[in-house]
């Protein structure tokens, strides 16, 4: 038996921070007091730059973030379950904690094979998915989220047609530009600081990261829609998916367990998928803008059109009452590897609190 220590704890938390995040700002920070390895908002660091504490996709995120680290746990045959607390502190948002402490079976505690969970923004073959696997996918849940498959062409280009009026509202909308802009990294030395999206990771066609970073001023982007530039950049967002063989749509009571859970199945579909081989490539802008009509911060002159979409979305995802689209996965077989993302140094996120 050996006890827990800071090298066991750190191991898992540096786990847990290969969990996806959008734009990849990684908004999570821990702290281990010797007993109990709590999670955080980083409000000093993320604050402003990407989603709230408390909006969905950072729920969504905190998903995945507990179910690898209790993933981590099971494979040291020492399981940990998170208890959720939801409280706000002087030094930000807390979410809750998990209990480390006591003793450790001999095999626990050594270094984790990195998760085999990644993003793909390339491009993919046709190739049909197995139907074993399809299957799995469908008979997933957790609490009260499924994932629906969409396989058929007429479904995936009608999804295609959701992403592509979201991507549309996405780039009229100033404050995402801003944080787009604000997470995108273009050079190596930018890249190396381990948080945001690095233009590499993106699979633009060529010209692509030039046109990015000319288009990083929201005034000249405002001239460029005047011009139809955000039909013609949602239109190279959506045409992918129109192509996919199959899109994985994850849904789930609309509240916060519900964002929660459906992080959780998020980060085991994922996986699933790529165990088998399978690309994923999240799409999280359809949830996002009719979240933004729901909260009321959909700027006035596009509240129709996101209405039209929110109608949309629910018809074609068969949606119940109560029930919300999380995430839009385009998956599919990869035709070429992709680079892989990176993340903060685990000093960034990492903090030990009174001792051992
Ligand atoms: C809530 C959420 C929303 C995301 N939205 C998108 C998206 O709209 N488009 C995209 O390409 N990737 C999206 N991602 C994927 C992240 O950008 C990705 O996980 C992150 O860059 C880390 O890369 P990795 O998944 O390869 O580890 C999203 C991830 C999460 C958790």
């Amino acid at each position: 038996m050996s006890a827990w220590t800071q090298e066991t704890v750190a191991r898992l938390v540096r786990y847990a921070q290969l969990s996806p995040s959008a734009d990849n700002m990684q908004p999570f920070c821990f702290q281990w007091d010797g007993r109990q390895l709590r999670i955080a908002y980083d409000q000093g660091r993320v604050a402003g730059h990407t989603f709230g504490p408390e909006a969905p996709a950072t729920l969504l995120s905190l998903g995945t973030t507990v179910e690898a680290i209790e993933q981590a746990t099971r494979l040291w045959n020492h399981p940990a379950t998170f208890a959720p607390t939801f409280h706000d502190t002087p030094d930000g948002f807390e979410y809750g904690a998990l209990q480390l402490e006591g003793e450790l079976p001999p095999e626990s505690g050594q270094p984790l094979p990195d998760p085999i969970r990644h993003t793909d923004r390339g491009r993919y073959s046709r190739r049909e998915l197995p139907s074993a696997l399809v299957q799995r996918l469908r008979a997933g849940v957790q609490g009260g989220c499924r994932m629906a498959v969409h396989s058929d062409r007429a479904s995936t280009r009608a999804i295609a047609a959701l992403v592509q009026s979201a991507s549309e509202l996405r780039f009229q909308t100033p404050e995402l530009h801003a944080w787009l802009m604000d997470s995108l990294r273009f050079s190596e030395d930018a890249a190396a600081r381990g948080d945001g999206l690095d233009v590499r990771t993106l699979g633009l066609p060529p010209g692509g990261a030039l046109m990015l970073r000319c288009l990083g001023n929201w005034r000249r982007m405002a001239f460029f829609n005047r011009l139809g530039g955000h039909r013609a950049m949602a239109g190279i967002d959506a045409a992918p998916v129109a192509k996919a063989p199959a899109v994985v749509a994850v849904i789930g009571p609309d509240d916060r367990d519900g964002a929660l859970d459906a992080g959780r199945l998020l980060y085991r579909g994922w996986t699933w998928l790529n165990e088998e081989g399978v690309a994923v490539h999240p799409y999280y802008v359809v949830s996002d803008q009719v979240q933004r009509l729901r909260e009321g911060s959909m700027p006035q002159a596009l509240r129709e059109r996101a209405q039209r979409l929110q109608a949309e979305t629910a018809r074609q995802m068969q949606l119940a009452p109560g029930e919300h689209l999380y995430m839009l996965l385009r998956v599919g077989y990869a035709k070429a590897a992709p680079t892989p993302s990176r993340r903060l140094p685990l000093s960034r996120v990492f903090e030990v609190r009174g001792g051992e």
